[in-house]
Parts: structure tokens; C-alpha cells; sequence
């Protein structure tokens, strides 16, 4: 007996088939999409569209369904579930990805929008290529109750099964609340868009009722202050395009998994050029700084670098570059913050910098120039033992090629933890003006000529003294060139040289730790 949709006819089957997926592809309908650009956002297959190169997007479960009755749902389309999966291609290369559709139900995560999102994650996992989400979503679909929070524990699951095997990129492109932020956090990269976009774990209202604090959702958990307070996001952009164009640079430095060869970017830069600029960049005043960033690009191919967290925890650096086409990560102290001095966020950043790389295969290049670790209360109560000792286990852990510069200070704990030779490094190189010590002259001659120098007439002209001699004795790399613990003094000039060459020897480099289930990090 014919139902309401049967048809007969091959070409009728097909024109049910074609008006069935018109009526999908109009998302929630031309008023919420109005509503949706209203605000500045541009709609789920928008954003595709712009992710992927023309006409590659192959769309995944498009007829999915829920299957809900509570609460009204029975009676309710939530067209494709609210979320817009599938893979195609960026620059070329094979990339999965879901989009959650905010003009559906709000893009509401319920039991089957779920299970679409962890199919095109087990795709991307089995195939071996990225995973790109953009989160546009009020969280878990109420009216389902727990099959919504069990699909985002599979969700997470499968974010954690990923790490380290695939790069997983997050896009946060509207509100993200409750659980549903730990997808984001338990991806490698996190993108935001400024004013549309916030995270937190509670909303304002619970906190008022909590705690009775009164905060706005921008204030909480808005793009600018993940990216410069929290480090939650790493690139805080100013519209859903320039957010997607930034996803396509960050994919153009990675390899498809951990398994795959970094992607080489054909470059007309020498290997052998040299870099005069650098030879005057440091100033003859040690206290006076500089721009670590201007010696970052001076070496890198084209001039050219990527920055994540570019606004938080500025005292370090991390960014990718290119030498001869080949993506490259860098860890820097920044002179410009706080003299470049390693605290618990620096450490952290740099820690989980580090430890992308390494899954991925992506070399490493150091430059140091910092005076220790934060002293003070505050520091030591928010764990800078805990939180340096991450970087120092990055470090040591990591198998890919490490070359380190010593550029100016390189002080104390914090010259091991800019990964000195013995934390692997491959090859360490120091410029002329490079100083290496336990510390400073003045405070090491405070410590070890306490008595000469309360004893002596006049204290300040003998600490003076005893300082250049300590001076004399260790600000220069000299005497750790002495020892080999550093392999080589170059000129600033010949650093990106230095480097091409190395990474290029280096290449071949394969490294085994000792067998077991995994290291225990201190997180
Ligand atoms: C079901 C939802 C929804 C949700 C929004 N909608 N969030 N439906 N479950 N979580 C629906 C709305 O009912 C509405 O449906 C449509 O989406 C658009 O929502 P509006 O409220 O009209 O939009 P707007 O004014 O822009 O406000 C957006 C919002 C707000 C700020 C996201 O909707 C909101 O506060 N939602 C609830 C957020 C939340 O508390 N989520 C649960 C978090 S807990 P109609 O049919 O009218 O178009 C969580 C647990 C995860 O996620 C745990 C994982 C471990």
C-alpha cells in the first residue's frame, strides 16, 4: 500500500530523493539564517565552504535523524541533526570535518548528531588525516537528557584516542558551554572568534546563584580573554572568515598524522643566506631588550611565521616557520615581557608546544635568552615546580631533530629548561654574545664573597671587583665552549645557515625510549 512518501517510478524516486535534500540543505530555514547573519555569523555550510577548496566537500549522513519523543522532540525536523559532517579537500589535501548548524535547534548535541560527529572522527582516524570541528552550539540538547551527555563522552573519547595520532583543529564560532568545552580543550588547536564566541564551564547565571559573582559571558569566557588570560584559544580572530583562513595557514604546517611526512612548501630562500641585521640586533646593555620575533624572521624562509597564543604568556615565544620549505617549531624566550623569564604559564605553553611537535614529527629550534625562573610567593604557590618541570619532561622526551641558540643570558634552571644538551638537544650553538652561568655576577658574588664583601671598606667597589671577575669567567660562551656543552659559537649572520644545514643532516634522525605504556608528565 503506498504511504504518504511512496513513489513508483525510478525518475519519481529520484525527484523525492532531490526535493528531500533541498529541504535538508535549507538548514533551519531562511528566517534563522537571517538571524544567524545578523550576528555576524556566517551559517555551517558557509564556513565549509570556505574551509575546503571549491566543490571538494562530500557531505556524510545527511538523512540522519533523531529519535527522540520527550519533551516535544517527536514532533520536531532538526535538519541533517544540526550538525554538517563530511571531509574534502584544503590546499589538496584530504581533511574531515563537522560543523554544527546553530540555525537547527540551536545545533543542540542530542544522541544522533553525536554519532554523526564521532563517524567522521572515526574516518579521519582511519584514513590518517586531520579533524576539524566548528562548534556552534547551545551544549547538549536538553529535552534528550543523557544520551546527548553520553554523546559528547564519546565525543571526547574519541578526541583523546586522536592525540597525537592526528592534528585536531577546534573552531569555537558561537557559544560553548558546560561539557561541551573539554572537546575544544582536549583538542591541539583552538580557535575563537571575537565577540561571537565564548567558553565556560558555567554560565553567568549559575555563577551568580553559586558564588555570587556577577560577570558578563564575554567577561567570562569571551575570545579575548581565553587568548590572553587563560590560554584556552590560541588564535582569537575577528570574523567566522578570517577564523576559517587561519584553520587553512595552521593545516599548511602540519603533516596529515603522525605517521604521514611533514608537507614541504616549495621555497625560492637559500639555505646558505645570510642574515647581517642579526649581527647588531643585541644591544651592548645587557638590561636593554629586543625583539625575539625580528631574529624568528630574519632565519625563517620567506620571512615568514605562524604564532599561536600569541597573546598569552608573551614572556615565551612559540610559533612555526619554514627553512627550506620544511615546517619547523620555535621555542623563544621574549626579552620585550618580563626579560624573557620563565613562569608557570611560559612553561606550560612552551610544555604543550613542545609535545605537539614531537608527535608530529616537527623539529625543534631554541633560542634562549633568559634570566631564570619568576622568584616570589605567587609563583611558587601556583606550582612553577610542577609547571617547569613540564617543559623540562617535553624537552627530554622529544625525539625530533632539537637544535638550541644561545642568543644573550642563559641562566640557571632556566638554561636546562631552554633545552641545553643534556636534555637532548642535538646541537647547541651560542652567539659571541651569549653569557652562561648559575646567575647573575652581582647575586653570585653576593652568595659566595658574602664575607669579602661585608669585610671589605668600601662593599660596593669590591662587589663591583669581584663581579667582573666572575664577568670575565663566565658571561661568554667560552668557557661552556671549552667543556663542549656548547658544540659551537657562530655569528648571528650565519644562524639560519647553521640551521638549514643541520635540520638537513638531522633528517634521518630516529631516537627509542625505553619500552613501556607512557610517560607519567607532571601536569
Ligand atoms: C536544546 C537548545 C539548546 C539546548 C539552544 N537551544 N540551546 N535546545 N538544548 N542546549 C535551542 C533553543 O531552544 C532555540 O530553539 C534555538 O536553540 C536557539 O536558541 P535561542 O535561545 O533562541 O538563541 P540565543 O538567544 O542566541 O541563545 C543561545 C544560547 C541559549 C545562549 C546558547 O540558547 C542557551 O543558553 N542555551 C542553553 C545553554 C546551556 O545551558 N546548554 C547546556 C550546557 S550543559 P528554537 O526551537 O526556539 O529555535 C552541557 C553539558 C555537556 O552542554 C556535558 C558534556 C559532558
Amino acid at each position: 500500500m503506498a504511504t504518504e512518501n511512496s513513489t513508483n517510478t525510478t525518475s519519481e524516486k529520484i525527484r523525492d530523493y532531490g526535493s528531500r535534500k533541498k529541504t535538508l540543505m535549507r538548514m533551519g530555514g531562511r528566517e534563522m539564517v537571517r538571524k544567524q547573519h545578523e550576528l555576524g555569523k556566517l551559517t555551517a555550510r558557509e564556513r565549509l565552504d570556505l574551509l575546503f577548496d571549491t566543490a571538494t566537500f562530500q557531505e556524510v549522513q545527511l538523512f540522519t535523524k533523531h529519535r527522540s519523543t520527550l519533551f516535544g522532540l517527536g514532533e520536531k525536523d532538526i535538519p541533517a541533526e544540526g550538525v554538517i559532517t563530511g571531509f574534502g579537500r584544503v590546499d589538496g589535501r584530504v581533511v574531515f570535518a563537522a560543523a554544527q548548524d546553530f540555525t537547527c535547534s540551536g545545533g543542540s548535541l542530542g544522541e544522533m548528531q553525536a554519532k554523526k560527529i564521532w563517524k567522521v572522527m572515526d574516518m579521519a582516524i582511519a584514513a590518517k588525516k586531520p579533524f576539524v570541528s566548528l562548534n556552534d552550539s547551545g551544549g547538549a540538547r536538553i529535552q534528550e537528557g543523557v544520551p546527548a551527555l553520553d554523546g559528547y563522552g564519546g565525543i571526547f573519547y574519541r578526541n583523546t584516542l586522536a592525540s597525537g595520532y592526528i592534528p585536531q583543529i577546534t573552531a569555537t564560532m558561537g557559544p560553548t558551554a558546560g561539557g561541551a568545552v573539554y572537546s575544544p580543550a582536549l583538542t591541539d588547536w583552538v580557535f575563537m572568534v571575537k565577540r561571537s564566541s565564548y567558553m565556560c564551564i558555567t554560565g553567568p547565571d549559575v555563577i551568580k546563584a553559586v558564588i555570587g559573582e556577577e560577570v558578563t559571558n564575554e567577561a567570562l569566557g569571551g575570545a579575548l580573554v581565553h587568548s590572553t588570560k587563560s590560554g584556552v584559544c590560541h588564535f582569537a580572530m575577528d570574523n567566522d572568515r578570517d577564523c576559517i583562513n587561519r584553520i587553512r595557514t595552521l593545516l599548511s604546517y602540519l603533516p596529515d598524522s603522525c605517521h604521514s611526512p611533514l608537507p614541504i612548501m616549495p621555497t625560492s630562500d637559500k639555505p646558505d643566506r645570510e642574515c647581517p641585521d642579526l649581527n647588531s640586533i643585541i644591544p651592548d646593555k645587557p638590561s636593554k631588550s629586543y625583539d625575539m620575533k625580528r631574529i624568528i624572521l630574519e632565519i625563517a624562509d620567506n620571512h615568514e611565521m605562524l604564532e599561536p597564543h600569541a597573546l598569552w604568556a608573551k614572556n615565551m615565544i612559540v610559533a612555526f616557520i619554514r627553512i627550506m620549505g620544511c615546517p619547523v617549531g620555535v621555542v623563544a624566550n621574549n626579552p620585550r615581557f618580563g626579560a624573557g623569564v620563565l613562569d608557570v604559564s611560559a612553561s606550560d605553553k612552551a610544555a604543550r608546544f613542545i609535545r605537539f611537535c614531537d608527535a608530529f614529527n616537527i623539529p625543534l629550534l631554541t633560542f634562549a635568552d633568559v634570566p631564570g625562573y619568576l622568584p616570589g610567593t605567587r609563583q611558587e604557590w601556583a606550582g612553577i615546580i610542577t609547571h617547569g618541570a613540564k617543559m623540562l619532561h617535553a624537552y627530554s622526551e622529544a625525539t625530533v631533530p632539537k637544535l638550541t641558540i644561545v642568543v644573550r643570558k642563559d641562566y640557571g634552571g632556566a638554561y636546562i629548561g631552554m633545552c641545553s644538551k643534556q636534555l637532548g638537544a642535538d646541537y647547541v650553538m651560542a652567539w659571541p654574545s651569549a653569557e652562561i652561568a648559575v646567575m647573575g655576577a652581582e647575586g653570585a658574588c653576593n652568595i659566595i664573597y658574602r664575607r669579602e664583601i661585608q669585610e671589605a671598606k668600601d662593599s660596593a667597589a669590591k662587589r663591583k671587583e669581584l663581579a667582573q671577575t666572575y664577568e670575565a669567567q663566565f658571561n661568554n660562551p667560552y668557557f661552556a665552549a671549552g667543556l663542549g656543552i656548547i658544540d659551537e659559537i657562530i655569528l648571528p649572520m650565519d644562524t639560519r645557515k647553521r640551521i638549514a644545514f643541520l635540520l638537513e643532516a638531522l633528517k634521518e634522525k630516529s631516537e627509542h625510549r625505553l619500552p613501556k605504556k607512557h610517560n607519567n608528565i607532571p601536569l
